[in-house]
Order: structure tokens, then sequence, then C-alpha cells
């Protein structure tokens, strides 16, 4: 053992994960517990609290919750990657978009309302924002944002913000979109467009909340590889959540790892991990 190690008991450890499944959704199983042991003590010893009941204290009296977000933070994954799981992607432009089109769903595209939820650092939410360019173009005008990407945590979305990207990271990006939709600015990194920045508006949005801020509902929703945090009932109360917050017949993607239960009475199975909400 590295003896620099803070010691973490059982019972340290029960009230960590306690805090985040009820505030985060959170679910620390067992299989997990080397890793954010791991990850605990990193922030334990680089934040100077030396030991466990020291960070723990400071946790319950911080009033604003930005320790607890720091420590959600810490121990969520947030990876992710441009284009991934392209078949929805390509159901999305071959049948999702012509739908909305032919039914004069929209007065204009300007009008489409897309949530990505969990969007790790802009991955997933720009790759939409290219497909509505490709397949909207001229007619998705003015700077208005189309797609509400949200995400927990503080670090993933200010990546997201900045839209810059290392080249390793844009490895699964298309080159004929690498060079119309990105600016290369040196030091092998490369920045977002404007125009594809501007359809998106980046959020902190809790999942585990009790409601959801939206007036209005949205046509299509992206919650891709977050649930399978989650244990079944959260990820049932969020899919209810989703019903309540999408359209008629708005379709909902899910990662292809997660399923919502075929005799679902709010959702309608399309194709893998993709629903149309029913009702
Ligand atoms: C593995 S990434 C998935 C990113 C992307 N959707 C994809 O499929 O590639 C999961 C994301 O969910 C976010 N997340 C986890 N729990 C959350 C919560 N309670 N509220 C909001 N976002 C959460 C994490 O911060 C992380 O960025």
């Amino acid at each position: 053992m590295n003896t620099n190690m803070v010691l973490i008991t059982e019972k340290e450890f029960k009230q960590i994960s306690t805090l985040l499944y009820k505030n985060f959704g959170i679910n620390l199983t067992d299989k997990k517990q080397t890793l954010v042991r791991g990850r605990l003590n990193k922030i334990i010893r680089t934040k100077g609290y030396n030991t466990f009941t020291n960070y723990y204290n400071a946790i319950q009296a911080d009033k604003s919750g930005m320790l607890q977000i720091e420590l959600a933070d810490h121990l969520s994954t947030n990876h992710s990657y441009f284009f991934r799981e392209n078949e929805h992607f390509k159901y999305l432009t071959i049948n999702t978009f012509p739908e909305i089109e032919r039914l004069n769903i929209l007065k204009d595209p300007s009008e489409l309302r897309m949530w990505c939820a969990g969007c790790a650092a802009g991955e997933e939410p720009y790759t939409l924002a290219i497909l509505l360019k490709e397949y909207f173009g001229n007619k998705l005008i003015g700077t208005k944002p189309v797609i509400l990407a949200t995400d927990i945590s503080t670090t993933a979305l200010s990546t997201a913000k900045s839209g810059i990207y290392t080249e390793d990271k844009l490895k699964s990006m298309p080159a004929k979109y690498l060079d119309k939709y990105f600016n290369k600015i040196g030091d092998g990194k490369y920045s977002v467009k404007t125009s594809l920045r501007n359809l998106i508006l980046f959020k902190r949005l809790n999942l585990m909340r009790d409601t959801f801020p939206f007036k209005n509902k949205f046509h299509i929703i992206f919650c891709r590889n977050v649930m399978i945090y989650f244990d079944k009932e959260t990820r049932e109360t969020l899919i209810s959540k989703y019903h309540r917050d999408l359209t008629d017949n708005g379709i909902l993607f899910i990662g292809h790892s997660e399923t919502i239960g075929r005799n679902s009475s709010q959702f309608k199975y399309i194709i893998p991990a993709v629903y149309r909400k029913i009702g």
C-alpha cells in the first residue's frame, strides 16, 4: 500500500456512496471501490484535507454545494467521442429529420428543439449540430440555439463551451467535417466554428432534479450512456420525466447498452436504443 494513501473505512465509503446516490443518482457498486477510493484519495490529498473526516465535514458544511459538484465531477465518467454509436446519427438523418419536414411539424428548422442530456465534453451535441447543418443547410437560419446540451460536470462543460479539441479527440470525426466545421488553431488543436457553436446552449443540470425547468417540450432527446450509472428505480423515474418533456411522437435515443422494457406504456421501440413517445 502507498504510505501516502488516506485511509477510508468501509463506513466512510458508504457515507460517500449514499451522498452521491441521493444527490446525483450515481450508483457506486462494489466493483468500482478500488477506482473510487483512488480518486477520492487524490481529491483529499491535493486539496490538503489530509483525512477523510476533514473532507467529509467540509462537504457537509459547504452551503453552496460546490464541493459536492466537484466530487461528482471527479467520480463520474465523461468518456465520449464524436459520432459515437453512429447508427443513431444515420437514423436521425434518414428517418427523423425527413419525418419532421414531411409532417410539417415546424414552421422552420430553427424551431426544432433537441436536448442532449449528459453531453460530456460536447462530442455528442457537436455531432448533432453537424448533422443539422448538413441536413437543413441554409434553412437553419439565425443564431438561435436548437440543441440544449446539459451535464453535471463543470469540467466537461467548460471544454464543451470552449469547443477546443486535440487532434487525438477528433480521430472519429470524418475528414470532410473537420475541414468544414473546425479551424486549426495550432499546437495540434482545433476549434469549432462559430456557426456550429451557436446552435448549442450548454448548461449545468443535474438529472436527479425532481422536475426539469423547461417551458417547452423537445422533439428529440438524446440521453446515451448516462443511465448505465443509475439503478433501475432512478432510470425509470428519469424515463418518465423524458416522456413528459417530449412532444407527442417525440423520439428518445438512449445508449446501446441501455434499454427501456419493450412492454413500456410510455415508449414504443423503433430500432435498438431508439424509442418513440406514446400518448
Ligand atoms: C459516459 S458520458 C456519456 C456522454 C455521451 N452522452 C455519450 O454517449 O458519449 C456520461 C455523462 O453523464 C453525466 N452525468 C452523470 N450523472 C449525471 C447527473 N446526475 N446529471 C447530469 N449528468 C450526469 C456525466 O458527467 C458524463 O458526462
